[in-house]
């Protein structure tokens, strides 16, 4: 697996393999890998000839007061689980070589998408990420690039972006990896400690709770959010952040069931906001 953290390093390698007539598949990642991250890189190696994955804590998408100091990292632990998986390439630049002292460009959606769900306790978080992937994509030039589930919000984004700027990539959503409890995989688990563990449970619980009523036939979203954001409230440690269901595509609220909806919840337990997920289709 190559290291590379100059972004001339990657268009180099990047021109050598399309010379071949490879395809290049694109993982973007903060790092401190786990399952979910790998099953991006496994799918990109179904879908692709050869994967690469970035590792950025990617300081545009944090706010001020936020965790962009204490994001968990291990670079090394990293390489291991991407060779591992079969990834060809990682790059992994210092801020310096993503931004330049005087950057002064933000790729940002004006529309109400980024504004709704995250984007109200997060107002910066989805222009730090579209301008992040929208330079992955310039530097990586991938066919097809890999996003989870997990951030319904950010793939909505991105596929949003990607059509926006006529990025001639094919998003490739894939679907949540989660804890043998039901927990969602994240880098941010970490921060929990046993009781929050615990007590962060019942994010996943709802999720399953609204799934399991949407799939005998309720119809009646309210009820199901209501239901949901019981269940969540019953945990001492547990404070809502939103309990919500919206488009699938526009991320607009939502009251009737049709469509696709995505019902989203984030959650703070203790210092700690954890996210988490079901789409239903109608
Ligand atoms: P990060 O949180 O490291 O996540 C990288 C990718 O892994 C995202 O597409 C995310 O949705 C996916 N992922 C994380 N946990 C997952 C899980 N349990 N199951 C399935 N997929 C999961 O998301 C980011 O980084 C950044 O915002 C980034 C897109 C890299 C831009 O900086």
């Amino acid at each position: 697996m190559i290291i590379a953290t100059k972004i001339s390093e990657v268009r180099a390698q990047v021109a050598a393999w399309k010379k071949e007539g490879l395809t290049v598949g694109l993982v973007p990642t903060m790092g401190y890998l786990h399952e979910g991250h790998t099953s991006l890189v496994d799918r990109a190696g179904k879908d692709c000839d050869r994967v690469v994955a970035s590792v950025f804590v990617n300081p545009t998408q944090f706010a001020p007061g936020e965790d962009l100091e204490t994001y968990p990292r291990d670079f090394d632990h990293d390489c291991a689980l991407l060779e591992a998986h079969g990834c060809h390439l990682v790059f992994h630049p210092e801020v310096e070589e993503m931004y330049s002292q005087d950057a002064a460009t933000f790729v940002e959606i004006l529309s109400e998408m980024p504004k709704q769900l995250c984007g109200k306790t997060r107002p910066t978080h989805f222009r730090g990420v579209c301008t992040v992937v929208s330079k992955l994509f310039n530097i990586v030039t991938p066919d097809k690039a890999f996003f989870g589930q997990k951030d319904a919000q950010q793939l909505a984004v991105i596929r949003r972006m990607a059509e926006d700027l006529s990025y001639p990539v094919e998003i490739v959503g894939c679907p949540i990896v989660r804890e043998k409890d039901g927990l969602a995989k994240s880098s941010r688990n970490t921060y929990l400690s046993e009781t929050e563990r615990k007590a962060a449970l019942v994010l996943s619980k709802a999720v399953f709770l609204g799934e399991e009523l949407a799939g005998q036939g309720e119809r009646d979203v309210k009820q199901i959010l209501g239901a949901m954001r019981k269940l969540i409230e019953e945990e001492p440690l547990a404070r809502i952040d939103y309990v919500s269901a919206v488009d699938g595509v526009t991320m607009m609220p939502v009251e009737n069931m049709q469509g696709q909806i995505l019902f989203a919840v984030a959650v703070y337990i203790g210092k700690t906001r954890l996210i988490d997920n079901f789409i239903w289709k109608g």
